[in-house]
């Protein structure tokens, strides 16, 4: 190139950047007078050869941007071995943006599998935490797996001393069910409901994460592993089903809005790898990720696609309304037809579906006639069945159901169908409590134990706080129950309720 062209063009390339607006321009050294880094890193979705890492920009998380002055800057992120950085796997540059919250999400990739790193980001003089991740282990292999599960988080129902156990537990990989946020409880631009102001907007959202994101034990348990999150319907709106919010006077119009919204936020809030969406109120989160030969995790969205719940979304006598029409759906057509093929197509030791809400029924009326949790499977039998028998077709006694939403603990066996009695269990299903929805909790949910001779399948009930930790190997799956005893005041010690065991190829769930 010439040096008159090489001028010009400078010049050029001056003058556009005069002309450009401030959001355009972008910020190779920007200066922080306080630490952007308020919200942690997060790492998730890990492959064998990577992994997303996650920040977001937020030097001011209750203002407007969340502080950041509505350029473009530029972060530097890298991998390495070991947590000083001398040995360097990845690195690289990623440019920030307003529209996006200045979240940062990198794909990292050409890691080695079923290895530890340690990764970090810096942007200016400012230097990240650091977080650390491991890949997954090569397809073919059977290392085992320590999976941890929680869901539920209701910031100002309860302390997240639960997040701060998980995060000494050593996990491989956590998986979130979802009611990472609680869109309820706030002020400012919130409408007013029956529960007080609930958030719709894209900026009360990013500030309800940036306010749950901001505590210590969360953050923590986000840099001790790659976490494996869903949503359910606190992300968005308490018992939405597709474009149905819970209160009646919502259109459709305005329902869709409102998860552009929540979708949006939460992406940007999420070390997530999610297909890229028209619009982000059809966003897509279901999707698979392996743990070598030995686990398939199927991670599904029973929110987004669901028929609306057959007659309110409390408890009912069934049956009820439109309840037993067998062309209702809580997966969405498209999402079960993937789900069942791949049931079928997978070679993986077990089969895991990471979800919301309930699978099992649990009849809370005494005596004749069943009452049933509308919200949950229970609502949509005609789909569940579909499943169940999937199931015990092709994965039986291999196959895992992960569960939150309930703020209780249940561990359930699956029969290959509820609609009779003797169908043989073929799945195991363990519902997690809350870390902190509702408060203390209590030993036992509401009218549970008059109710358990009437429920057969449910092995194990308990309505106190805490998290799951699953041990996975091709032989054996361990359930244990971490549980603290309260949540509303800080410093509660965390122990093992109880342990499960489900044989692979064996019918049935054994206590110990
Ligand atoms: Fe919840």
């Amino acid at each position: 190139m010439r040096r008159r062209h090489f001028v010009t063009d400078l010049a050029r390339y001056a003058a556009l950047c005069a002309a450009l607006p401030n959001e355009w321009r972008l910020t190779w050294r920007p200066s922080f007078t306080d630490d952007p880094f308020t919200l942690g890193v997060a790492a998730g979705d890990p492959t064998p050869s990577g992994a997303v890492i996650w920040t977001r920009l937020a030097p001011r998380p209750f203002e407007p941007e969340g502080g950041m002055p509505g350029t473009r800057p530029i972060v530097d992120w890298e991998v390495a071995e070991d947590e000083a950085f001398t040995k360097v796997s990845a690195r690289g540059r990623y440019t920030a943006a307003p529209e996006l919250a200045y979240s940062v999400h990198v794909d990292v990739q050409g890691l080695g599998a079923d290895r530890w790193y340690f990764y970090r980001f810096r942007s200016g003089d400012a230097l990240s935490p650091v977080g650390r991740l491991r890949t997954t282990p090569a397809a073919g292999a059977t290392t085992p797996l320590r999976l941890g599960m929680a869901s539920c988080q209701n910031y100002e129902q309860g302390l997240f001393t639960a997040l701060q156990h998980l995060s000494t537990e050593r996990c491989d990989l956590v998986t979130h069910l979802g009611d990472y946020i609680y869109e309820y409880g706030g002020r400012g631009n919130a409408v007013r409901s029956h529960r007080g102001f609930e958030i719709r907007s894209l900026d009360d959202y990013r500030m309800r994460y940036a306010q749950y994101k901001l505590d210590p034990a969360l953050q923590a348990a986000h840099a001790m592993c790659p976490w494996l999150v869903t949503w359910d319907d606190h992300e968005v709106d308490n018992n939405y089903a597709g474009e149905a919010g819970e209160n009646e006077m919502e259109a459709a119009e305005q329902m869709r809005m409102r998860r552009a919204a929540g979708y949006q936020a939460w992406w940007e809030h999420q070390p997530v790898r999610v297909p890229r969406a028209r619009s982000w109120a059809d966003l897509t989160v279901t999707r698979s990720a392996d743990w070598g030969a030995l686990a398939r995790l199927w991670m599904l969205d029973t929110r987004q696609y669901r028929d609306d719940q057959p007659c309110g979304d409390g408890s009912r006598v069934v049956p009820c309304g439109d309840w037993a029409e067998p062309s209702r759906t809580i997966l969405g057509s498209a999402q079960e037809r993937w789900l069942l093929d791949g049931l079928g197509a997978s070679s993986a030791r077990w089969q895991v579906l990471g979800q919301q809400v309930p699978v099992a029924p649990f009849d809370d009326r005494k005596g004749a006639g069943q009452r049933l949790y509308m919200d949950g499977w229970s609502g949509y039998p005609a789909n569940r069945d579909r499943v169940l028998r999937a199931i015990a077709e092709r994965a039986p006694n291999r196959t895992v159901v992960l569960t939150g939403d309930v703020h209780s603990n249940w561990v359930n066996e699956l029969r290959a169908g509820f609609d009779r009695p003797d169908r043989p269990v073929v799945a195991a299903e363990f519902i997690g409590t809350s870390i902190s929805s509702g408060g203390d909790g209590s030993e036992t949910w509401l009218g549970a134990p008059e109710q358990m001779p009437e429920n057969p399948h449910v092995k194990w009930h308990s309505a106190r706080r805490g998290y799951v930790i699953h041990e996975v190997t091709p032989s054996a799956w361990t359930a244990a129950y971490r549980e603290v005893p309260f949540v509303e005041r800080p410093g509660a010690p965390v122990r093992t309720a109880t342990t499960w065991r489900l044989e692979h190829g064996r019918s049935g769930i054994q206590a110990g």
